[in-house]
């Protein structure tokens, strides 16, 4: 019998284990190869719940790994320097197995889904969140330009499927529970991304420390400015521009779109706020773990 199950609403997401793939993109068999892959000691995996800030992270590492771009490597697109994981169908040239070391790779995948031998290991992981209201608001606008999303009419539709989790990568709140309360499996650092809003220089040396690398000043200045939005604005390969034409419609949206804390004030009402507090109160409450819904630094 099949073990997926279409999810509502989009039929081109299927769910397996909670997680929500993409059909075409994400092929059960392949993602359940990933069970196979085998870890090395120093790689590094980045993983995100979609709209969490994995471009930015991924440009960091990249840029802490490339020496900060002075050696040309920005003419290299930032999906060939952090890889995906699970997306490797569209992507038949990058053998990922076969990468140099240190390999850096990135992931949506729950904990559950990541090759088996990331746990109990020494490879390390860096874990981005942000605040879910925020990645609510930025997942509904990068639904409207995807060519294989099913958009919504309305963000008040779209506030449900997200609760529902009806949406790439299943629900917010089993992805980070899932991963937070795993966290001894991993040799694992999280990060949030308002903390990299706020201070992204202290956040770049926490993961320099993390991941046993040493920058001097100079670098660091580097690393911080390139991978500020005015840059990345700028960066084709932050912006997807190189991804195959049926991937996004760019002229409906741009993937640097205002990286930032509080746009969802910007279309939630009130009373989806309220519903959506209520949630989070019963949904992670125990967790402890508390986020930056605005640029005023409310928590
Ligand atoms: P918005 O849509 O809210 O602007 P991901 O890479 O996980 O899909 O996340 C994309 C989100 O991260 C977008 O959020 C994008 O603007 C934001 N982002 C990317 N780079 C950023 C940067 N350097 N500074 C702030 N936000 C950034």
């Amino acid at each position: 019998m099949d073990p997926t199950t279409p999810v509502l609403r989009d039929s081109n997401l299927y769910r397996y284990k909670g997680f929500c793939f993409f059909k075409e993109l994400m092929p059960l068999d392949f993602i359940e190869s990933l069970q196979d892959f085998e870890i090395r000691d120093d790689d590094v995996f980045m993983i995100t719940y979609p709209k969490s800030g994995t471009i930015w992270t991924q440009q960091i590492l990249s840029l802490i790994y490339c020496d900060g771009y002075r050696n040309g490597t920005e003419f290299i697109d930032t999906a060939e320097k952090v890889p995906w994981i699970e997306f490797r169908s569209y992507d038949k040239d990058a053998d990922c197995n076969s990468r140099p070391s240190p390999r850096l790779f990135a992931s949506h995948l729950s904990y559950n889904f990541v090759p088996p031998g990331l746990k109990n290991g020494k490879a390390k992981v860096i874990y981005v969140m942000r605040n879910p209201k925020d990645v609510m608001k930025s997942l509904y606008h990068f639904e409207a330009m995807a060519n294989y999303a099913e958009t919504s009419p309305d963000f008040g539709h779209f506030f449900h499927k997200f609760l529902d989790g009806d949406v790439f990568a299943g629900a917010w709140f089993d992805h980070v529970r899932g991963w937070y309360t795993h966290k001894d499996e991993f040799n694992i650092l999280f990060i949030k991304y308002e903390d990299m809003i706020m201070d992204l220089r202290s956040v770049v040396k926490q993961m320099c420390t993390f991941l046993d690398k040493e920058l001097d000043d100079e670098s660091l200045d580097i690393v911080v400015k390139r991978a500020t939005f005015n840059e990345m604005k700028k960066d084709p390969f932050a912006n997807k521009e190189n991804m195959p034409d049926n991937f996004f419609d760019l002229k409906i949206g741009k993937f640097m779109r205002k990286g930032t804390i509080g746009d969802w004030k910007n279309s939630m009402t009130v009373a989806l706020n309220e519903k959506f507090d209520a949630l989070f109160q019963e949904k992670m409450a125990d967790l402890g773990l508390h986020f930056i819904w605005d640029m005023n630094g409310g928590i």
